[in-house]
C-alpha cells in the first residue's frame, strides 16, 4: 500500500466512453491503496458501466442525478465536490472537456467540478480526429491554463478499429498521476529551489533584427508550473514567448542567451536546474548600433557569428554551487539515445530528455512530446504525451529523486 492514497478522498468522474470499463479497474486498484473512492456516472457513463458494479466495487453509493433529494439530504452536491482531495474525471471526453473549459453546470458531473475547490485530473479518451480538432486544443489548453492536470491520452488502438492518439491512459498510468497529485497536496518539493530555463533566445543583429528559432516555451513553462504545484520554489528564466507566466512561479524574462546564463548564475544556489530553453548556439559578435541599410557591404553575407556560452553545461560544472541535479533536454532529429548519451557526458549533466524534432513529429511549437530518460543507467522511453503530462511525469521523477536521496542520507 502507498502512504500517498491511504485514507485519501477520491472523487471519481466516469464520463460517456467506451473506456468507462477501465474505470472498474481503477477503482479498484483505488481500494487496494486505501483510498475511499465516490463516484459519479453520468447519464451517457450509464450507457457504458452499471451503477451496481460502480457501487459494489467502490462499497459506497453512487451519485448521478443532481437533483435527486434523497442525496441532497445526505451529502449535498456542494459538499460532494469538496469533500475529497482530488476529483478525476475518467474518460474525459471531449464533450465533457468543452463543457468543463466553458463553465457549464448542466448535470451533476460539471457542476461538481465547477463547485470544487480541490485539484482535478482528466484521462482524455476519443477518436483521433476529434482530439486534434481545433476546438479540443482549444479546450484542453483552456483546462491546462486554469490549473487542471492531464493524464494521456495515449496512442494505440482505438474502439473505432482505427489506430492513433486518443486511447485512455491505462488504469495503472492514471493511478500513478493520481498518486503524484496525491503527494502534490503535501508538497513533495516543498523546501526545494529549482530553477528552469525556457523558450528561445533573440540574438540581435541591430537594432531591429535578430536571430532566433522556433521554440514556443511550452514544455518550460509546463514544468515551471507542474513543480510550483508540488511545493518547489520555482524560477523560471525564460526567453521571449507568448505564453502567461506561470502560477506560483517566479518568472524573470531575458533576451539573449548572455542574459539568460546571467539570470542563472545570479539564481545559484538551487538544488535542481532544467535547461529547457532551445539557446541560440551563435551570436552576432559586434551588434550594430544602428539599423543596418539593405545596401551597406556587412549584412547579410559579413555577419560575423560567434559561440554563445552554454548554460546547461556551465550550471553542470558549477563547482560548488552545481545544483544536486542537473537535467537538460536533447532535440534530435537522428540517432536520439546515442547522441542524447554524448550530450549527457559531454556537458555533464544528470539527466538529458531526447525527444525527436523532425518536422513530421511536430514537436516544436506543438502540443505533445515524446521522450527519453537518459539517464548514466540507461534509457527509458515514456509514450508520446501531452507537453503537460510530459512535465507533471518529469516533476514527479523529481520529487522520487529527493525523495530518494533524502531517505538514503538518513
Ligand atoms: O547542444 P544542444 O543545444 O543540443 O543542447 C541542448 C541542451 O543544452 C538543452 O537542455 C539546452 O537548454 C541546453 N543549452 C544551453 N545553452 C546553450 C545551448 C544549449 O543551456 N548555449
Amino acid at each position: 500500500m502507498n502512504s500517498e492514497f491511504k485514507g485519501k478522498r477520491v472523487l471519481l468522474i466516469i464520463g460517456g466512453g467506451i473506456a468507462a470499463y477501465k474505470c472498474l479497474d481503477l477503482i479498484r486498484r483505488l481500494r487496494e491503496q486505501g483510498a475511499v473512492v465516490r463516484v459519479i456516472l453520468t447519464a451517457s457513463a450509464r450507457q457504458f458501466v452499471t451503477e451496481l458494479s460502480v457501487a459494489t466495487l467502490s462499497g459506497e453509493k453512487v451519485h448521478g442525478d443532481l437533483f435527486d433529494l434523497t442525496d441532497e439530504l445526505e451529502i449535498g452536491h456542494i459538499q460532494l465536490a469538496r469533500d475529497t482531495d482530488l476529483v478525476v474525471v475518467a474518460p474525459a471526453t471531449a464533450n465533457l472537456m468543452a463543457r468543463m473549459a466553458h463553465g457549464l453546470a448542466d448535470d451533476l458531473a460539471t457542476t461538481a467540478l465547477l463547485a470544487t475547490d480541490k485539484p482535478v485530473l482528466i484521462a482524455p479518451a476519443m477518436n483521433t480526429r476529434m482530439w486534434e480538432k481545433p476546438a479540443t486544443r482549444r479546450n484542453l489548453a483552456r483546462l491546462i491554463d486554469d490549473g487542471v492536470r492531464t493524464v494521456g491520452p495515449n496512442e494505440g488502438f482505438l474502439a473505432e478499429g482505427e489506430s492513433g492518439m486518443g486511447r485512455m491512459a491505462e488504469p495503472a498510468e492514471i493511478l500513478a498521476a493520481i498518486g503524484q497529485c496525491l503527494k502534490a497536496g503535501a508538497g513533495a518539493l516543498a523546501g526545494k529551489r529549482i530553477l528552469i530555463t525556457s523558450g528561445p533566445t533573440w540574438e540581435a543583429i541591430d537594432p531591429v533584427r535578430y536571430i532566433a528559432n522556433r521554440s514556443s516555451g511550452k514544455q518550460g513553462h509546463a514544468i515551471a508550473a507542474s513543480l510550483a504545484r508540488l511545493g518547489a520554489e520555482v524560477v523560471l528564466v525564460s526567453g521571449p514567448v507568448a505564453l502567461p507566466d506561470p502560477q506560483g512561479v517566479r518568472t524573470i524574462r531575458v533576451e539573449s542567451a548572455r542574459q539568460m546564463l546571467e539570470a542563472c548564475e545570479r539564481e545559484l544556489p538551487v538544488d535542481a536546474a532544467i535547461c529547457a530553453a532551445a539557446v541560440a548556439d551563435w551570436r552576432v559578435e559586434a551588434e550594430a548600433g544602428q539599423k543596418i541599410k539593405k545596401k551597406a557591404k556587412s549584412a547579410p553575407g559579413g555577419l560575423n557569428l560567434v559561440e554563445n556560452p552554454d548554460i546547461l553545461a556551465s550550471l553542470s560544472r558549477h563547482g560548488a554551487h552545481r545544483p544536486q541535479l542537473v537535467i537538460g533536454f536533447a532535440a534530435e532529429t537522428e540517432n536520439l539515445i546515442e547522441h542524447a548519451r554524448v550530450k549527457l557526458t559531454g556537458k555533464g549533466c544528470d539527466w538529458i530528455l531526447a525527444n525527436d524534432v523532425s518536422p513530421a513529429r511536430g514537436v516544436l511549437g506543438g502540443d505533445e512530446n515524446t521522450i527519453h530518460l537518459v539517464t548514466a543507467g540507461g534509457s527509458e522511453a515514456w509514450p508520446k504525451m501531452h507537453k503537460s503530462a510530459v512535465a507533471e511525469a518529469l516533476a514527479g521523477r523529481i520529487a522520487d529523486h529527493f525523495a530518494t536521496s533524502r531517505k538514503a542520507a538518513e
